[in-house]
């Protein structure tokens, strides 16, 4: 007889959150395998089974385990809480299963038996914080590397993601949260919500309401789980709420249709609409800066300068107007400013400080990758191969420039062309259109 790994998730403890399927693939079973605490939340289920019980390490051995016992023509359980296939048993049990040779047609039959995870257990009892996109990063470093895992917390910090810290603190490791705070801390208000549970719908469950600031200090195990608010989440009502967004649309949650918005159609600041935002802002806000408009949007220049190329004569971009160069003639574009006169070439750091080479006798040169641009108290190397757009831009009568983007669209470097007592040499300034007009697309 052919056997079976039935891989299932039994929710977070309960018998009223173990779903239907999961209760039969138990009742189905000979064989069930699992960590013991897991195993005695299930006992009642157990009669007449044969019973595996392994410790928590035993990961890889419980799969090994499981597939030897199917190839004897058994019927196998491999249980877990929560939902088997979120930090559980599932992958390393295929990965036991591929190296075996096994695969979907062979003999032996696999199912995954999904249950109710532990975030939305835990969230269930504290509110309605994930109602809107959140992610969850396990901050257990026994098979992760803790830089992997401090950038994804970073990444998650940094894009507002309402987040579900699992495995946040065990006997050894009680360092992981305290570091995954500080970096939350550095993106998020110290009075964020945070909701710290512990043994949902278990004997000992316990919920603590608590802000970012705190979270450390709060009593946290290797039963809990943490769940951390976005910029809009609240606890009201001793409830963490995390809105849908409807205040982007409705006057109120019952109320009118905000003017320019329509139902059942994407925001103004959707998809199609976004770019007329920015123009609009780049026409409330004359001196702004490309960069500072792309701060300000949080997307990169490159989406800047696409929605200014789209403004119509009654959606203007304030001042401004771009072009893109075509994508032969890139190098050219940027080497022409060498005969321009004095030119301002730019950069900028990510942590804050600008440096400036202002020049109107800067040597261009490509030398392999680098495009080097020399005078003889300083030197900018500018690495060509990370140039992947360029850009002529000028802002009303204030600028006059090119940018070359990277790949994600930010600046590598720009070139300005200076002006003298607050103007533009004119000679300078036909130079500039000249490179304009040549190499645009
Ligand atoms: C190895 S992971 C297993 C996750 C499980 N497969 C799931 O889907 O919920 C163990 C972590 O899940 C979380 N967890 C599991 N059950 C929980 C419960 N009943 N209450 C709170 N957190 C729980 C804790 O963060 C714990 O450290």
């Amino acid at each position: 007889m052919a056997g079976k790994i039935l891989m299932v998730g039994f929710g977070p403890g309960d018998a009223a959150n173990m779903t239907q399927r999961a209760r039969e693939a138990i009742a189905e079973a000979d064989v069930v395998i699992g960590y013991s605490t897991y195993i005695k939340l299930v006992k009642n289920m157990l009669d007449g089974k044969e019973v595996i019980r392994k410790g928590m390490t035993e990961e890889v051995d419980r799969s090994i385990e499981a597939y030897q016992h199917a190839k004897l023509g058994k019927c196998v359980a491999l249980i877990s809480s929560g939902d088997i296939g979120i930090y559980g048993m599932a992958g390393p049990t295929y990965e036991v299963l591929f190296q075996a040779g096994w695969s979907p047609n062979s003999e032996i039959k696999v199912e995954i038996i999904p249950g109710v995870t532990a975030l939305s257990a835990c969230a269930s009892l504290v509110g309605a914080p994930l109602t809107h996109d959140f992610c969850s990063i396990s901050l257990s470093d026994l098979l992760t590397p803790w830089p992997t895992i401090a950038n994804r917390v970073e990444a998650a910090a940094a894009s507002d993601f309402v987040v579900a810290l699992y495995n946040p603190k065990s006997g050894r490791r009680t360092g992981q949260i305290v570091e995954a705070q500080k970096i939350l801390l550095r993106h998020r208000d110290p009075k964020t919500p945070v909701a710290i549970i512990k043994s949902a719908y278990r004997a000992l469950q316990d919920i603590q309401m608590t802000t970012l600031d705190k979270m450390s200090e709060h009593k946290i195990g290797m039963l809990t789980t943490v769940l951390v608010g976005n910029h809009t989440t609240t606890i009201q009502q001793g409830m963490m709420v995390t809105p849908r967004g409807y205040a982007n649309k409705y006057e109120s949650l019952t109320g009118e249709v905000k003017a320019g918005e329509r139902a059942g159609h994407s925001l103004g600041m959707g998809l199609n609409g976004w770019g007329e935002v920015v123009r609009e802002w780049l026409r409330d806000n004359p001196n702004a800066t490309l960069k500072s408009a792309a701060d300000y949007f949080m997307r990169p220049v490159v989406e800047i300068m696409q929605a200014i190329t789209k403004q119509s004569e009654n959606d203007m971009a304030g001042l401004y107007e771009v072009a893109l160069v075509k994508a032969e003639e890139r190098l050219n574009a940027v080497t022409a400013s060498e005969n321009w006169g004095i030119i301002r070439a730019i950069v900028r750091s990510d942590a804050g400080a600008v440096a400036e080479m202002v020049s109107g006798n800067i040597k261009f040169e490509l030398r392999e990758e680098w495009l080097n641009l020399e005078q003889d108290s300083f030197h900018l190397h500018i690495h060509w191969d990370k140039v992947d757009s360029v850009w002529f831009s000028k802002r009303g009568e204030s600028q006059r420039g090119v940018y070359m983007l990277d790949k994600y669209g930010h600046i590598v470097s720009h070139l300005l062309l200076a002006k003298e007592l607050d103007l533009f040499d004119p000679a300078s300034e036909q130079k500039f259109f000249s490179s304009w007009n040549s190499f645009n697309e």
